[in-house]
């Protein structure tokens, strides 16, 4: 039995701790984690996975960012628990992440990563959009949440001064809990 939650102040050093058990040291120092610095999450697209007794097992963050004049949801990081990878769990965190994310309104997301994980969830190459350096062209990804949102949204991604999210966006709903056993 999973369950998914959003991430409160309180979980902060665990998730923290997560992470930094599943990136190499220094990943602060990312050229995307200049887009996160003094920037307030998307709280109520911030998911936690606990497994039986409550234990961490993955966990996903996002950040509003922009183009130009165009709103972009920044999805990452995202990690699974070592023990706990391949397991379906980075995949369910995505669907149910994306979903919210639908709900509420945003358009695009955008991601710095591996395209042959994110291309199973509809992410492909952003040709025109250019993260800060040094990043990897070919693993800046992008999703439409609605038909055309990357059309003609091109150039640097800058930071964002407020999370606040679209008008008429729902709230993040109840713990969900996932039968997987
Ligand atoms: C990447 C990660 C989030 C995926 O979550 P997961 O729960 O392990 O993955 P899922 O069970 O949903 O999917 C497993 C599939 O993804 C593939 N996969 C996992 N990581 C991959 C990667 N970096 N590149 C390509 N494929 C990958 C697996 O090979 C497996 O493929 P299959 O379905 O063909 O067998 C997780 O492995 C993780 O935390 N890794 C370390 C941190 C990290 O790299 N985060 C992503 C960068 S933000």
């Amino acid at each position: 039995m999973y369950e998914i939650c959003t991430e409160t102040p309180d979980d902060e050093p665990e998730v923290e701790a997560l992470y930094d058990l599943c990136f190499a040291p220094g990943r602060t120092a990312l050229s995307s984690y200049r887009l996160r610095e003094g920037v307030p999450r998307v709280a109520d697209l911030c998911l936690l996975l606990r497994g039986e007794g409550g234990s961490l097992q993955a966990a996903i963050r996002y950040w509003p960012a922009r183009i130009g004049a165009h709103r972009v949801l920044l999805l990452g990081p995202i990690a699974v628990h070592p023990i706990a990878q391949g397991e379906g769990l980075g995949a369910l965190l995505m669907r149910d992440s994306l979903a919210r994310a639908a709900r509420a309104g945003w358009e695009r997301v955008l991601l710095v990563g591996d395209a042959p994980y994110y291309s199973r969830f509809g992410f492909t190459r952003l040709d025109h959009v250019e993260m800060p350096p040094p990043t990897n062209p070919d693993r800046v990804l992008g999703l439409e949440l609605c038909e055309g949102a990357w059309v003609d949204v091109a150039g640097p991604v800058t930071r964002a001064d407020t999370a606040a999210p679209p008008a008429g966006l729902a709230q993040g709903g109840p713990v969900r809990h996932i039968d997987r056993t």
